[in-house]
């Protein structure tokens, strides 16, 4: 049996190896394990007992933005119905947060495209809130803000967007 909750700061050694092996399949962008406990509010986790086989954050931008971002299911148990469980756990969480509007960069557009999430063109926030994302820069939201010049970092996948 698999347990959705919150992730506790012990979750994230399985969280860690989680986004190690999805980050060397480019899959996922690699994170300072000090930024993962630093982020631990943000994560939602999947478990079968005690390992954690699954992980999914949310991460906010904006009053009225946010970012799902990290989600991973361990390869035995894809195809199962966990990162679906989770995704819908963060859907949630955005909501009782009050964004309304939450954003992902990811290849797994069919998957996400289930939950009401639509690719996007442009960039989808106000000249203000533009530059003011900017100085908070990271790899995720200068993808998001489609800056060509800023993303080394990034994995040059979709960006989607659902609204809450
Ligand atoms: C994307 C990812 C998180 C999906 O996790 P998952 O646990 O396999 O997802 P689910 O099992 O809930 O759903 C996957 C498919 O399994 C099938 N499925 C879902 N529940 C099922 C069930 N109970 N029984 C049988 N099949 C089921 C569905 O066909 C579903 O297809 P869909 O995605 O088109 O809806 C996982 O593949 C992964 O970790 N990928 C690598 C990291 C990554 O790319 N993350 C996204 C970027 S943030």
């Amino acid at each position: 049996m698999v347990e959705i909750r919150p992730a506790r700061t012990s979750d994230i050694k399985g969280i860690r190896s989680l986004i190690d092996h999805f980050a060397l399949q480019r899959l996922l962008l690699s994170k300072e394990t000090v930024t993962l406990y630093e982020s631990v509010q943000e994560f939602t986790v999947a478990l079968e007992g005690d390992e954690v086989v699954g992980c999914a954050a949310l991460h906010i931008l904006w009053e009225d933005l946010a970012e799902v971002r990290t989600v991973a299911v361990i390869d035995r148990l894809k195809g199962t119905g966990v990162g679906h469980r989770l995704l819908e756990a963060v859907i949630d969480r955005a909501k009782i947060i009050g964004v309304k509007r939450i954003f992902c960069l990811t290849f797994e557009t069919q998957f996400f495209g289930r939950h009401g999430f639509e690719e996007i063109h442009g960039t989808p926030v106000e000249p203000d809130v533009y530059q003011q994302l900017l100085r908070s820069y990271d790899a995720g939201i200068a993808e998001f803000l489609d800056l060509e010049s800023v993303k080394p970092n990034t994995l040059g996948n979709t960006r989607m967007l659902k609204k809450l």
